[in-house]
């Protein structure tokens, strides 16, 4: 089978490997890729917001099967428009994709199927955001609605900071998908990010995991995509598991069924572990990044069959088979991320690195210049590790860390911090 994958994060570098090693690849490309996917993949310089010139490709390479991994193409339809062509694509059409792309339409989703979740109030006016945040009092949650590369969020400790985030939005902070602003309940609790594949009907959930998202260690400074993720979550014990099908998943899927646009893809939900159960903090409509490079790592099966089964509607007896094993992923950034940040900085050492016991190490923002590796994004480098338990995957990880060279990048030390501290306490 011919595969297009569309994509090129640490997300992507994941999902290629995965896919290179199924028997039923014939060739794979991605676009546009980058220097770690091009090991698995041969990467083609498209613009993937360009529909024609994919669906071009496709022809001209007579493409069986496009995976999508981002969510800007799904938001702009692009399973859609492949589908009119023609081609079988993995992901959800726009219409579902809306779980993703419109926070007001998940909310109203939730709330009209009663799928827990934070109160909120929906804004387009400044002025009733401002008093509206004065009436609930702090903390509070501040959200841009629409797509904001996951930095729309300002949790709010104090007013003061919620009513400056209302300014900050509607003064076009985040660009127009501020132009309407979510202000919700803070929930607290712990945070886990679930994943279930769906074929429209039928949801089959995948291994749990959790992510950092803050960029400092201690969960400390600004929100980012992710700086590192596991997986398993200890967090998500079998109950809260159930809990999240039939609560969230299974009434969502029956409600996207009923206005007519079936979800099919992968559903992440990001969920709060709290006192009264599980709550929803918010859909996406594509695999987390880093979620899904741990999740690659722990699959045992052919991904392949369970991403076609999604896009044909097949899910309903189907099974995926995991490793035990932990798998942990560090992210290296380049300094200055999540905000601005250069370009071009060499990055070294990465062969030694993957030499240790159990890691893998999948390539976000990289580019190959003059045949040196260099940084090329915000997220540069996932440094992926199994281990028996969080614990030494985690050192296996860091180890692999302290090989590489590159002057111009961090990374948080204490990723795995809460399922660590059980495994201690769990002696
Ligand atoms: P989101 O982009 O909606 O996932 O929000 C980014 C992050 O902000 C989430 O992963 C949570 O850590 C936090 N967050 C969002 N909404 C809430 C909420 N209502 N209560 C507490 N934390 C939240
Ligand atoms: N790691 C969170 C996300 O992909 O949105």
């Amino acid at each position: 089978m011919n595969i297009l994958l569309l994509g090129s994060g640490g997300r992507e570098h994941a999902l290629a490997w995965k896919i290179a090693a199924s028997p039923l690849l014939t060739r794979l490309w991605c676009a546009p890729g980058n220097a770690g996917i091009a090991r698995e993949a041969e990467c083609v310089a498209l613009d993937i917001a360009d529909h024609a010139a994919v669906i071009d490709f496709c022809q001209r390479e007579r493409i069986e099967f496009v995976v999508v991994g981002p969510d800007a193409p799904i938001a702009a339809g692009i399973v859609d428009d492949l589908n009119a062509a023609g081609f079988k694509a993995f992901g959800p059409s726009k219409a579902a994709g809306r779980l993703e792309s419109s926070k007001n339409f998940t909310k109203e989703l939730c709330r009209a199927n009663n799928i827990p979740t934070a109160a909120y109030d929906h804004f387009t006016d400044a002025e009733a955001a401002r008093t509206y945040i004065r009436k609930q009092g702090a903390p509070i949650v501040v959200k841009a609605d629409g797509l904001a590369a996951g930095k729309g969020v300002v949790v709010a400790v104090t007013e003061q900071e919620a009513l400056a985030a209302v300014d900050m939005m509607f003064g076009g902070g985040f660009g127009a998908s501020g132009a309407e602003v979510v202000i919700e309940e803070f929930m607290e609790g712990e945070e886990a990010s679930f994943f279930a594949l769906c074929d429209g009907e039928d949801a089959l959930p995948l291994a749990t995991a959790q992510d950092h998202k803050r960029a400092f260690d201690g969960d400390k400074g600004p929100n980012t995509g992710g700086m590192g993720a596991y997986s398993p979550a200890p967090v998500m014990t079998d109950t809260m598991c159930a809990r999240v099908m039939d609560e969230m998943i299974r009434p969502t899927l029956r409600a996207m069924a009923a206005m007519g646009s079936p979800y099919k893809g992968v559903l992440f939900a990001g969920v709060m572990v709290t006192r009264d159960g599980p709550k929803l903090v918010e859909y996406n409509a594509r695999f987390g990044d880093p979620e899904c490079q741990v999740l690659m790592l722990r699959m045992m099966s052919d991904i392949v069959p369970a991403l076609l089964a999604s896009a044909d509607g097949q899910l309903k007896n189907f099974s995926l088979r995991w490793f035990d094993e932990a798998a942990l992923t560090v992210i290296m950034a380049t300094k200055g991320y999540p905000g601005s940040y250069g370009k071009g900085s060499a990055i070294e050492g990465l062969d030694e690195a993957a030499k240790v016991e159990g890691v893998e190490i999948f390539h976000a923002g990289t580019a190959l210049k003059g045949g040196r590796l260099v940084a090329n994004g915000g997220r540069v480098l996932n440094v992926c590790a199994l281990g028996k338990t969080v614990t030494e995957a985690q050192q296996r990880a860091y180890a692999a860390v302290d090989r590489i060279h590159w002057g111009d990048g961090f990374c948080r030390r204490d990723i795995g911090w809460q399922a660590v501290a059980r495994e201690k306490a769990e002696g």
